[in-house]
């Protein structure tokens, strides 16, 4: 029965696109896989594919002109912490760099600069922090092998970037400068997919127009032993998927955490903007449309030839070439409409699902100092540590809910069962050791009261805790 649904998808995919045109690549500017084009096969400038392939150069130019946002996302330089944003995410990684910077994603063309200016980026930073942003990944890797991924961000990797002359997210990370085929240039992905038992050689044109984000835009963590950025796919892409390999492959291999709550004292995972993972379990994904059909476009550029569109952005600022071309029964208007319903409805349950988080997190901080046994804190701990997770996987996407609405709601339903358990059996142990549960709510209000009216984003996670919730996480290692 799935599987008839499945193929009913395909068929109706390929029906639209034969429909809309979409297929026709002689129609196109350039046909790309009969090219010689003359450029060294470790070409990894962007500047050296300009006067080829001018109209797509133009368009990739795009990234660092276009500063608008839309309700939810786009593209302006600006601190999640804003009011209209999330600014509860100081207590929520409480303890970990997200706590003190966290921006809102923008243009690929600024990948290099950011990643650059943001604290989180320290002296004891990693190789690793740079493989998806620029175009030398590749070759620093060949060179360097392990030193790549666990070597100094800052004093050696960044300096050997540089003088490779990189481009931020360049044309030769999808392309194969020599023929312009799509191609996959990181590995992790390579292994992820291998990891399921797909052999990503084998797959289609259509594969690759979704494979060349999936480099990025995934859920991933640093390996225990050699830094290496490493994508938690083996036991499948969905929420539940990625928790369990975190809970038995990962712990076995050494990693448990990303860090130590400072609230809670829990061992958390920080999840990472999983578009790919999210949009494949997806009603799109499943049909087999691709990131690049909504988000790169055929426009037209001069007045009449037709491009794929290099402008990665919000789908909402090209509705007409995005949506419209498959779904001809319905306006862009409409569509637009709807895409507004689905994130409305979504950014409401994210918010709940954030706000009884972080009361599970205070609740046992106060189990800890009311001293309950050390036994019930962590079955609490592991309630949390997950309700966040199926939080965080949700929140760090990037298209507030729509590349798969109902599992994100189905994440965010689960997260609140976890979180609520975590209070349950926190105030279980709190009356018993008599804590005054009507006090411990008001000084829940007034830490995240306090944590917003700070005005310095830099200061705002030192409110988190205070003398009534003071700091769990044990001090760094020297
Ligand atoms: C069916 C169309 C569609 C598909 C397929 C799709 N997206 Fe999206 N994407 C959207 C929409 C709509 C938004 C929400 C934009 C907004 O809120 O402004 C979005 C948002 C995003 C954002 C945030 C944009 C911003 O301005 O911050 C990123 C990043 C993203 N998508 C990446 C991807 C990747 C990677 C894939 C494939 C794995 C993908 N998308 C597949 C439609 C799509
Ligand atoms: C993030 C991945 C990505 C990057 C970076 C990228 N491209 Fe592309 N490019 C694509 C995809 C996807 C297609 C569509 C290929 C297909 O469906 O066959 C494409 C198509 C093309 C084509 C074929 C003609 C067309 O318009 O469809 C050319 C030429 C091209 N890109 C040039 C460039 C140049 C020049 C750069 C750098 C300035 C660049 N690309 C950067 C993903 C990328
Ligand atoms: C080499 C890594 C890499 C690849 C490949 C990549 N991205 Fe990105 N993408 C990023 C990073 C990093 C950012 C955030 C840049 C920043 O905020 O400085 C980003 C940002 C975006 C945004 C947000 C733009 C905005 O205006 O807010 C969209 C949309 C997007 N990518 C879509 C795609 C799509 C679609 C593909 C595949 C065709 C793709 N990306 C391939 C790394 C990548
Ligand atoms: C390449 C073709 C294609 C593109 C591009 C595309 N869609 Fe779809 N869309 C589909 C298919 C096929 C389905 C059916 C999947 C299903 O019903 O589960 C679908 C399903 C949907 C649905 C859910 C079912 C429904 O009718 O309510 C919505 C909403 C939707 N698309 C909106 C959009 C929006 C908005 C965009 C642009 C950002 C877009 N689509 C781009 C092919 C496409």
């Amino acid at each position: 029965m799935a599987r008839n649904l499945r193929w009913a998808y395909l068929l109706l995919v390929a029906v639209i696109l034969v429909i809309s045109g979409c297929s026709s690549s002689n129609d196109k500017e350039t046909s790309a896989s009969e090219l010689k084009t003359g450029l060294d096969k470790d070409e990894i400038k962007n500047e050296a594919f300009k006067d080829l392939f001018p109209l797509q150069y133009d368009s990739y130019m795009k990234n660092g002109e276009d500063h608008e946002d839309t309700k939810y996302s786009g593209s302006v330089k600006r601190s999640k912490y804003d009011a209209d944003k999330e600014p509860y995410l100081p207590i929520l990684f409480n303890g970990y760099g997200f706590a003190t910077e966290y921006n809102e994603d923008r243009g690929h063309i600024y990948a290099n600069e950011d990643v650059r200016a943001v604290a989180r980026i320290t002296d004891k930073s990693i190789g690793s922090c740079l493989t998806c942003k620029s175009s030398a990944v590749p070759h620093l890797i060949e060179e360097l092998g392990d030193d790549y991924w666990g070597g100094n961000f800052n004093k050696d990797i960044w300096p050997k970037a540089e003088a490779m002359g990189h481009s931020s997210i360049g044309c030769s990370d999808c392309h194969d400068p020599e023929t312009m085929d799509l191609r996959i240039t990181r590995p992790s992905f390579i292994k992820a997919m291998e990891s399921q038992g797909t052999d990503i050689s084998n797959a289609t044109k259509n594969d690759m127009r979704n494979y060349v984000c999936a480099q990025c835009h995934v859920e991933y963590y640093f390996d225990a032993g050699n830094g290496e950025v490493t994508f938690p796919w083996a036991n499948g892409f969905k929420a539940e998927d990625m928790y369990e390999y975190y809970d038995t492959t990962a712990k076995a291999n050494g990693f448990e955490k990303d860090w130590v709550h400072n609230v809670s004292g829990t061992p958390m995972i920080k999840a990472q903007h999983p578009e790919f993972e999210t949009h494949m379990e997806g009603p799109h994904g499943q049909a087999g449309v691709t990131c690049s059909d909504c988000h790169m476009p055929y426009e037209r550029v001069d007045g009449k030839k037709k491009i794929t569109s290099h402008w990665w952005t919000s789908p909402l600022k090209t509705m007409e070439q995005s949506c419209a071309t498959c779904h001809t029964n319905r306006t862009a208007d409409e569509l637009k409409d709807r895409i507004g319903e689905i994130q409305d409805t979504h950014m409401e349950g994210l918010h709940k699902a954030e706000d009884i988080s972080i009361t599970a997190h205070y609740y046992i901080n106060k189990m800890i100092t009311s001293g309950v046994s050390e036994d019930k804190v962590k079955q609490a701990q592991e309630h949390v540590r997950k309700g966040q997770w199926m939080w965080d996987i949700v929140a760090a996407e990037n298209a507030a809910g729509f590349h798969n609405p109902q599992g994100a709601m189905d994440n965010l339903r689960v997260s609140v069962e976890e979180s609520n358990e975590a209070i349950k059996l926190a105030t279980e142990e709190l009356v018993k050791k008599e804590v005054n549960l009507e006090e411990l709510k008001k000084e829940i209000e007034k830490a995240k009261k306090a944590v917003t009216s700070e005005t310095d984003n830099f200061k705002k996670k030192e409110h988190a805790i205070n003398s009534y919730f003071p700091a769990q996480q044990p001090p760094a290692p020297k």
